[in-house]
């Protein structure tokens, strides 16, 4: 190294000043820029650490004057880059800040809420009111055999009775797509001695054209009562009870002949229009009415069939349509809505219905 002088140090330090007003701690854009100018300046060989070092070349007199001058730059320095470095770890925390931020003014995401079908809710509903009046749940396959569909419910082959149905008869099989949840009365009295008191919802099938109101596929809920001594004026108590609960309180019921081969007397069950209050509207037709059932008291070869004696035993029995109790509570009009899934549709009802 060349002889340091007074004049080459003050050069050396001159030119140091003259830098920093370029090469500034306050300009250092990052923490890693900011070191490697730390370094240079006050590491072990910085430059200012050399210009501190060379002072011990100069006389006394020199080192006084020119000392302080140089640790004033080292101290100055320092608290430069201390406060550069206090201010660029700030920004990096904020920066981490940005970029994780929640922001507390978005709305949540919901999911998208699943809820129970009207027929099912309906259904529901149903079996809900007759299983508070004793009834208990049976089921029975949607294949069926000739013989529970029609035969032991007093439907005899040829019998002009089966056209009444529009059966799905299952090809090089004897079996067919049940056509009503009746066939659940024979399974049921063949297995399980009386009395019983049963209900039995589920699907059923007809070989029929659709529109708004026939389906080929569609839901049937069945009831059966089995006891001594069961009448038909059981059979009006209980329906007259079932249809308070379903429609409300001031619901009345009409019981007019009909004909069924399993029940004998045989009524078609009507209630009072729930639209008008009996007053006469288009839904009723103007008859205050509205066609509801189908239902009886159960008819003595029925009860032989499955090995009942009719001498001691008696029953009532009917069988209501799903989806036309659902079209009345909800006031749906195409009994096609239910299958066809449209979300706009089903959106509209919620499970605590009317
Ligand atoms: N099974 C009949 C049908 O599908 C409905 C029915 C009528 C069921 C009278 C019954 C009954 O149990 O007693 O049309």
């Amino acid at each position: 190294m060349a002889q340091v002088t007074r004049k080459s140090w003050e050069a050396a330090f001159a030119k140091l000043e003259a830098s920093l007003k370029k090469l500034s701690p306050s300009k250092a854009k990052d923490l890693a820029a900011l070191d490697r100018l730390r370094v240079a300046l006050l590491g072990r060989s910085g430059t200012l650490t050399e210009l501190l070092k060379s002072l011990k070349d100069l006389s006394i007199e020199e080192r006084r004057e020119l000392g302080p001058k140089a640790q004033e730059l080292r101290a100055a320095l320092e608290a430069a880059f201390d406060a550069r470095k206090t201010a660029l770890e700030a920004q990096a925390d904020d920066d981490a800040a940005a970029e994780n931020a929640l922001d507390l003014t978005l709305p949540p995401h919901v999911p998208p809420r699943g809820r129970v079908h009207p027929l099912t809710s309906t259904l529901e509903e149903m079996t809900r009111i007759l299983s508070l009046m004793g009834f208990s749940w049976a089921e029975g396959p949607l294949v069926e055999s000739d013989d529970n569909n029609f035969t032991k419910l007093n439907i005899p082959e040829h019998h002009p009775a089966r056209g009444m149905f529009d059966t799905f008869y299952l090809k090089d099989s004897p079996l067919l797509m049940r056509t009503h949840t009746s066939p659940v009365q024979i399974r049921t009295m063949e297995s399980t001695r009386p009395p019983l008191r049963i209900i039995s919802p589920g699907r059923v099938f007809r070989h029929e054209a659709v529109d708004a109101t026939h389906s080929a596929v569609f839901h049937q809920v069945e009831g059966l009562y089995i006891d001594k001594g069961v009448s038909f004026a059981d059979l009006k108590g209980t329906l007259d009870v079932f249809m308070q609960k379903l429609f409300g309180a001031k619901t009345r019921t009409r019981f007019r002949p009909s004909y069924f081969p399993f029940t004998e007397p045989s009524a078609e069950v009507d209630v009072s229009c729930l639209f008008c209050e009996s007053k006469g509207c288009s839904i009723c037709k103007n008859s205050g009415w509205i066609e509801l059932l189908g239902a009886g008291v159960v008819h003595p070869n029925v009860l032989s069939a499955v090995g009942y004696d009719p001498e001691v035993w008696s029953g009532f029995a009917f069988g209501i349509g799903v989806e036309r109790i659902a079209m009345l509570r909800l006031g749906v009009s195409d009994i096609r809505a239910f299958y066809e899934n449209d979300l706009r549709f089903l959106k509209q009802f919620d499970e605590n219905l009317v």
